[in-house]
């Protein structure tokens, strides 16, 4: 596992472009199995998770490439196989998405169950009743869902739960709807831009969805779909995760290749928090002077402040000049980054489902671990405002879901560099060193 080494104190100034969005990529990617032809997606990120999905769908009959411009063709070329390898499901959870495409082209799914998390507990329960009411055959054998259906009848249910709606469940059920015979009519479906996008491209491929974007869709069922194009949202969490980088080393960023209107809470919690917002077409700027005002935030579904951010606004209100509450109403156990803020210098209690965040003045460079993406993104900027040097180990957390995010702050300015580690068996006597041993520091050159 590698590591990154942080040099604190720098202010972030300049501009930088988001990339396209993970959580987007990946159920539309699995969605390329429900069509009959070719998919080509412009505008997707190249990260470990999409290269996860392309490897998986891979076992599965689709071949896939980026070319030189970046765009990834997907072409089913065996439609035959209907199991999921567990090794790289186990590896990415989104991999659930490929249950419904599996099953509605092809008619039976074995897709191992995906199992807990590093961000609390996450069943699939939703996903599953949301597929049985559209006709299929459920059963778990061994660890893996078993799904049938020669074909699926069009029906009304819902995908709420206790926490919200479910993304990747409504991104699963969607995209057996749309082969589904009759209309099906969801609601409390996710309203997420990424589950957005997944109907874009959906009806480009001539599926017939209605209401995108709001909590009911009607999905009247045809009996192809064909190949498509599309191109991806950018990434908003990334893009967020930039403007954070600015507001915690009190600097200016402007972040470009951005959807503001998908982060409308989020630009109003940087405000709060004291930080200047000014947004443009494709473009949000973010100006901080001082330390953070304290804020209370609470994580929500869309169009709340993202779950997949509070780690990073935790770090940013670490900072803070005073006490802020920050509670997760999506993922409550989502906590993990609490324990390795504090070894920066972070006074962070939990008093039930609450994080009570005394704002220090600073914070010290130390070692910390990695624990899950997010967490990771929350201690990169944590060590970019840390005096000294901050060292964050199992970094690759970091890559399942950052286009060279270490790459694109460095470009701003800051200061880090990516340790690689060395192979914890030395080589056979007379071989040549691997590239990891003779380099054992790699810097990230801007
Ligand atoms: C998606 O996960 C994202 N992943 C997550 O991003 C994100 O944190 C999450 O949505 C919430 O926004 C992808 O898009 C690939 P959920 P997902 O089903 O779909 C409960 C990241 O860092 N629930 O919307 O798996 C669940 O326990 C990742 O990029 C049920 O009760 O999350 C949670 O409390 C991490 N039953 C809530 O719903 C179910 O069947 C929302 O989970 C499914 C979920």
């Amino acid at each position: 596992m590698d590591a990154l080494r942080i040099t604190g104190g720098q202010r972030l100034h300049g501009t930088v472009a988001a990339g396209g969005s993970k959580n987007a990529t990946l159920p539309i990617m699995a969605a390329a199995m429900l069509c009959d032809g070719p998919v080509v997606l412009s505008g997707t990120p190249q990260l470990t998770d999409v290269c996860t999905l392309a490897e998986l769908l891979r076992h599965l009959g689709v071949e896939s490439h980026r070319d030189a411009d970046g765009d990834v063709y997907l072409d089913t070329i065996d439609p035959t196989p209907t199991t999921a390898p567990a090794a790289l499901v186990r590896r990415m959870r989104a991999s659930f998405c490929v249950l419904s495409p599996l099953l509605a082209r092809r008619g039976r799914a074995v897709v191992p169950l995906p199992g807990g998390c590093n961000i609390g507990h996450r069943p699939v329960d939703l996903h599953l009743a949301g597929l049985a009411a559209l006709g299929a055959e459920l059963r778990i054998d061994r660890g893996f869902v078993i799904a049938e259906a020669r074909q699926l009848f069009g029906a009304k249910l819902n995908l709420r739960g206790p926490n919200g709606s479910t993304v990747t469940g409504t991104a699963n059920v969607l995209s057996a709807a749309v082969l589904a015979r009759g209309t099906t009519i969801i609601t409390g479906a996710a309203t997420e831009p990424e589950i957005v996008d997944l109907g874009r491209f959906l009806i480009a491929a001539g599926a017939n969805i209605e209401g995108l974007g709001t909590d009911t869709l009607e999905i009247h069922g045809v009996e192809r779909l064909s190949g498509a194009e599309h191109e991806v949202i950018p990434d908003r969490i990334e893009a967020a995760t930039l403007l954070l980088a600015a507001a915690i080393t009190r600097g200016t960023v402007s972040v470009t290749h951005v959807r503001p209107e998908h982060l409308s809470a989020v630009l109003e919690a940087l405000s709060a928090a004291g930080a200047l917002v000014a947004v443009g077409n494709h473009k949000i700027t973010v100006h901080a002077e001082n330390r953070p005002q304290p804020i209370d935030l609470i994580a929500r579904p869309y169009p709340g402040v993202p779950t997949d951010l509070q780690a990073q606004f935790m770090a940013l209100l670490a900072l803070a000049e005073g006490n802020s509450v920050v509670a997760d109403d999506v993922f409550p156990e989502r906590s993990l980054h609490l324990a390795e803020l504090a070894r920066l210098g972070a006074r962070i209690q939990r008093r039930d489902r609450l994080a009570m965040v005394e704002g220090v003045h600073r914070l010290s460079g130390a070692e910390v671990t990695a624990t899950d993406l997010r967490a990771t993104a929350a201690l990169v900027l944590a060590g970019l405002a840390a005096r000294g040097e901050t060292i964050i180990h199992e970094v690759e957390h970091l890559e399942r879901g950052y286009e060279d995010l270490p790459l694109k702050l460095n470009q701003l300015g800051a200061n880090i560099t990516r340790l690689t580690a060395k192979p914890a068996v030395a080589p056979p006597a007379g071989s040549r060193p691997s590239r990891q041993a003779r380099e054992p520091a790699t810097p990230i050159t801007t």
